[in-house]
């Protein structure tokens, strides 16, 4: 609590900024910074108590600015659990942006799409999700200041802005799907009998991220988004042959700039 305190003083003595929503972005899904009027930004390796990146080239930013007017709060780059993150230095983000004032947060992912109607490039919105890493961010003694022990996930994706979601994509022809996305700590990606295994235990994307930021989030009252991009689809059988390189990297180039409409659109009618 000390750290996150000294983190959040930090930020708002330097921005003097009280950002509404938060948003972080999934590989290759970085396209809604751009139209950001950039008002500060910060490396993550210049912002005490910030998990310091192992991998070089990696390093993240923090950026403060506005998005269609609204003050909005940006990871340039995520933390995830396979690089050897603890899973409370995975969510310390989302506790600092939770201090310096949002109330929404919104997130993307580039996932493998377990559902056979789905297909490469698609979008999922998220409308429940499954943790299946082997860890919970909120392991260990309770941070009371931020929530309680034992939150409720009923609604851990919230349904109005799902309903707002689609109705954003209904009008704009945005082809989507909505559907349930089950995290795990990755660094491989699924054995088919794994990715059966996740289709039968009622997912139908699935990824390294989101789980544990949703769970951090919700712990401390935040109301989230979320969508997934379909970057390849599940390989079921043995013999199947699964997405290549270049489609994968296609893909979310191609779904990208429908996501940001729809991000964009949500957050500007916060
Ligand atoms: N599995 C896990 N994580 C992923 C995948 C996948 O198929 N595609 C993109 N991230």
């Amino acid at each position: 609590m000390e750290k996150i305190k000294k983190t959040t003083e930090f930020l708002k003595e330097k921005t003097g900024f009280t950002p509404e929503a938060g948003i972080i972005l999934g590989s290759g899904l970085g396209g809604l910074i751009k139209s950001i009027d950039v008002k500060h930004s910060f490396e993550y390796s210049d912002i005490p108590n910030f998990p310091v990146s192992t991998v070089e080239g990696h390093d993240g930013k923090l950026i403060f600015g506005l998005l269609d007017g609204k003050k909005v709060v940006a990871m340039q780059g995520r933390f995830h659990y396979y690089e050897g993150y603890s899973m409370q230095q995975v969510v310390f983000p989302i506790r600092i942006m939770k201090m310096l004032g949002i109330t929404h947060l919104f997130l993307s992912n580039a996932a493998g799409g377990l559902n056979r109607s789905f297909r490469v490039g698609d979008l999922m919105i998220i409308k429940d999700h499954i943790n299946m890493f082997p860890d919970n961010p909120l392991k260990g003694k309770n941070l009371d200041k931020l929530g309680t022990r034992f939150p409720e996930m009923g609604e851990a994706y919230s349904r109005d802005l799902i309903e707002k979601a689609k109705n954003i994509a209904e009008s704009n022809n945005i082809k989507y799907h909505t559907g349930v996305y089950v995290g795990s700590s990755g660094p491989t990606l699924e054995t088919p009998a794994e990715y059966r295994m996740f289709r039968i235990l009622g997912a139908d994307s699935t990824g390294m991220s989101t789980v544990p930021e949703v769970i951090a989030a919700r712990h401390t009252g935040l109301t989230c988004f979320g969508i997934s991009v379909i970057t390849n689809m599940a390989v079921f059988d043995e013999g199947e042959i699964g997405t290549s390189h270049d489609e994968v990297q296609n893909a979310a180039g191609e779904a990208e700039p429908k996501m940001t409409l729809i991000f964009r659109e949500l957050i500007k009618n916060l």
